[in-house]
């Protein structure tokens, strides 16, 4: 039996935790989909994570789900920062669940890269990328300080009552996922969005208790993973995704990573996804595996927890590799499983499962036979 598909728990703060299926994981992905602007997802969403959790992903993420409106990557984003989109994810949580596999959640806040043109053919033919103008219906972003990223327009500095009353939408959107059945809150701290901003150096120059030392830079993600903890059920388990290093001199690095996650872990975190960048021109290494190494230096630091490698890993027997050296506990694949949706069911039978051990839908059962 390949270590891919073993089952694996997640530990949590009571209770008897999450068993996955399996070690695949669908990466979060934007869709970028909601036509009616309204952050409600609809049946592209239950189309696209439900085949790939008929594919056989042992926990499948949705997109990163705005948890306020202004934190909406695009006006195409999914959210959960109302009651409306909690309902509507629920029947999806429930296909889900129909296929064998978990669902998780994207818990994410843009910062001052929201309120961009949707990553979509359509509008990059026709040059709209970057920020919305504000004759398309852009919106004002915030961040932890005026500092612009990626030529996007620049944030607006958080005051102290707009630090507190964000960190109060984190709480609140963990405890809309929870009604809607979701079993894995993650909470996005990767790619130059609002908690990396407040981690990195490269953006974070406040001079209040929010930036400058370590402890400073990193009390905004503390205060955000200690109101979801108490938000979010202490059956289920709460997972982080990080941007392990800025690939940037002086900027946020994987040792930096590795200090956080062993505190993350202290507050309630079982689950850790590593990725990195996000700020500023990529200057990090490319190819197969690239982000390996930061979760391999994670996992040494929380080895308790489950941690997920992502990045380029598109062959099962990589990624069957990646847990035998006892890098991660798991992986995350993003563009792989948009390629086909049944990556896990082939890869478990390219790795010698035997017929009853592949996870596929029963409705597809003779592609097995
Ligand atoms: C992404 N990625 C991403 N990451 C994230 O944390 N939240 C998100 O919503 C998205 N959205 C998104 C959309 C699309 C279309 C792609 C291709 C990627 C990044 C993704 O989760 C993953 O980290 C990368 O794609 C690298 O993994 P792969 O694709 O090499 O397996």
């Amino acid at each position: 039996m390949s270590k891919l598909f073993t089952p694996v728990h997640l530990a949590v703060p009571e209770g008897p935790g999450l068993t996955l299926r399996n070690r695949t994981v669908l990466a979060p992905m934007c869709q970028y989909s909601v036509t009616t602007l309204d952050g409600v997802p609809h049946a592209w969403h239950l189309a696209h994570l439900g085949a790939r959790a008929a594919g056989g992903f042992g926990l499948v993420f949705t997109e990163a789900a705005a948890i306020t409106a202004q934190g909406r990557i695009s006006d195409q984003d999914a959210g959960i920062w109302n009651d409306a989109q909690g309902r509507a994810w629920s029947p999806i949580v429930d296909f889900i669940h129909s296929q064998g596999a978990a669902a998780g959640i994207q818990l994410a806040h843009a910062g001052g890269k929201a309120s961009t043109y949707a990553w979509l053919p359509q509008q990059v033919a026709e040059h709209k990328i970057g920020s919305i103008s504000a004759t398309d219906g852009g919106w004002e972003t915030l961040g932890p300080a005026e500092t612009e990223i990626f030529g996007l327009t620049s944030p607006w500095s958080m005051t102290l009552e707009q630090i507190a009353a964000s960190v109060q939408d984190w709480a609140d959107a963990a405890l809309r996922a929870d009604a809607a059945g979701f079993d894995v809150a993650q909470i996005h701290a990767a790619h130059g969005y609002l908690v990396h901003q407040f981690l990195s150096p490269l953006t974070n120059t406040r001079t209040d208790a929010y930036g400058g030392s370590f402890e400073n830079r990193t009390r905004y993600a503390r205060e955000v993973i200690t109101a979801v903890r108490a938000a979010w059920p202490a059956h289920k388990p709460l997972a982080i995704r990080f941007s392990g290093d800025d690939w940037v001199e002086g900027g946020w690095r994987i040792a930096d990573t590795v200090r956080f996650a062993a505190e993350a872990f202290e507050l309630g975190v079982s689950a850790f996804d590593l990725s990195s960048a996000g700020i500023g021109k990529y200057h990090g290494p490319s190819g197969p595996g690239f982000q390996v190494p930061l979760a391999a230096a994670v996992k040494q630091a929380v080895p308790d927890a489950f941690v997920t490698a992502v990045g380029m890993i598109n062959d099962p027997s990589q990624a069957e590799q990646v847990l035998v050296t006892g890098s991660a506990d798991g992986v995350s694949i993003g563009r792989a499983a948009l390629k086909n949706p049944n990556w896990p069911a082939v890869a478990a039978s390219e790795l010698g499962a035997s017929r009853d051990d592949i996870p596929f839908a029963a409705q597809y059962w003779r592609a097995h036979w």
